[in-house]
């Protein structure tokens, strides 16, 4: 048969993605960062996401979120499903995702592969660059709402930005959960303390260097008052804190505040009440990485920042990993086709009128 229609792609699971070592923070924040700038350089194509909500008292969901890196010559797509009800219901997790990657120099797929880890690793790299300029050197507490997934990867990445972290504190809405978050990380970090919150938020956070919430639930669970001067907070979730956590931060940095004001988040839901404007917002991430806005400048500011997630970086990660992946030589190559339609031998036979 002639193979000169042949179109094939690299299949990647996410067993293929961790064993060839692509399950590594500082390559996605390198790349995080790398990208920021691209945007900067107007080197990303960013359209708005496509949101299917099924459910909307649940928000069961499936997003469709595609960027291009004009630079690479990459247009990807993320295809990710939030279904919050699936740990409660199917003991099952939330988020589960998949990317496509295709080059666009002839437009063909060059990638199918699990989203999840990808994703995942992207919201903990975005919280640890905005903590690498927001949050004081010398943090050793760190305190967390949640302790699922995102929680899970927010963990990793601070500490690899904040190796001077000595005590994490962790609520969620089940001791089990901290108890399984506990004995998941703490085997990572020997140099760290591990303490269980029992459920109460206020003791994981209370005083905290910094603190992470990333929890399912739509609640006012962190206090201001529990933010101490000097702190920086890392948003995660839907609404998960008192509007005042805001109101008394020194510097707020969102991933893309436009995109902020369009979402659901406590940052969104203070915009929509008219509590605050563009005007109170300090900058976005990538004004921190290139150097336009200062990070943090004083000892005692408070910091917040709040991600709604860049389809831009999701995709650049996806591409880092399939690089790394590719070089490994792990996944299957599949084909998408042997030539084209009426090149098939016999054609003729398998239409059907
Ligand atoms: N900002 C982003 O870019 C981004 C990306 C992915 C996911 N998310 C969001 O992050 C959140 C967490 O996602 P996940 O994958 O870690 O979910 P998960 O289901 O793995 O974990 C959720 C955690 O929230 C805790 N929780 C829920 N209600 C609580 C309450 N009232 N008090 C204390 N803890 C509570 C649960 O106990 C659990 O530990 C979700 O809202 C998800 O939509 C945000």
């Amino acid at each position: 048969m002639d193979n000169s229609h042949r179109l094939s792609f690299t299949y990647l699971s996410q067993e293929d993605l961790i064993e060839s070592g692509c399950f590594d923070i500082s390559l996605a924040i390198l790349t995080a960062e790398k990208t920021l700038l691209a945007y900067e350089e107007d080197s990303i194509l960013f359209p708005e996401k496509t949101v299917q909500i099924f459910d909307h008292a649940s928000q069961d969901r499936i997003n469709c979120l595609p960027a291009t890196l004009l630079d690479e010559k990459i247009c990807g797509l993320k295809w990710v499903s939030v279904f919050p009800r699936n740990p409660k219901l199917h003991d099952l997790q939330n988020l589960s995702a998949i990317f496509v990657l295709s080059e666009i120099e002839k437009g063909f797929p060059i990638a199918v592969m699990e989203g999840t880890l990808a994703s995942n690793m992207r919201v903990g790299a975005m919280g640890a660059i905005a903590a690498k300029h927001l949050a004081r050197a010398d943090s050793e507490v760190i305190g967390l709402i949640g302790a699922g997934e995102q929680a899970k990867m927010h963990m990793l990445a601070m500490k690899s930005v904040r190796p001077g972290l000595k005590q994490c504190r962790v609520a969620s809405k089940a001791p089990q959960e901290e108890q399984q978050f506990i004995e998941e990380l703490a085997p990572l970090f020997p140099d760290m303390e591990f303490v269980a919150a029992d459920t109460h938020s206020r003791r994981a956070m209370d005083g905290a260097d910094i603190l992470v919430t990333a929890t399912s639930a739509q609640a006012p669970l962190l206090h201001a008052e529990w933010m101490k001067p000097g702190a920086f907070y890392s948003h995660i979730g839907g609404w998960e804190d008192e509007y005042e956590v805001a109101l008394q931060c020194d510097k707020i940095v969102c991933d893309d505040w436009e995109t902020v004001t369009h979402r659901t988040q406590t940052l969104s839901r203070m915009y929509k009440e008219g509590l605050i404007s563009g005007s109170n917002i300090h900058a976005n991430l990538h004004e921190l990485v290139s150097g336009h806005k200062p990070g943090r400048e004083s000892a005692d500011e408070r910091t917040y920042f709040n991600a709604v997630g860049l389809a831009y970086i999701d995709v650049a990660i996806g591409l880092s990993l399939y690089h790394r992946a590719k070089a490994a030589g792990a996944g299957q190559e599949l084909d998408l086709q042997h030539c084209m339609i009426f090149e098939h031998a016999d054609i003729i036979k398998h239409v059907k009128l």
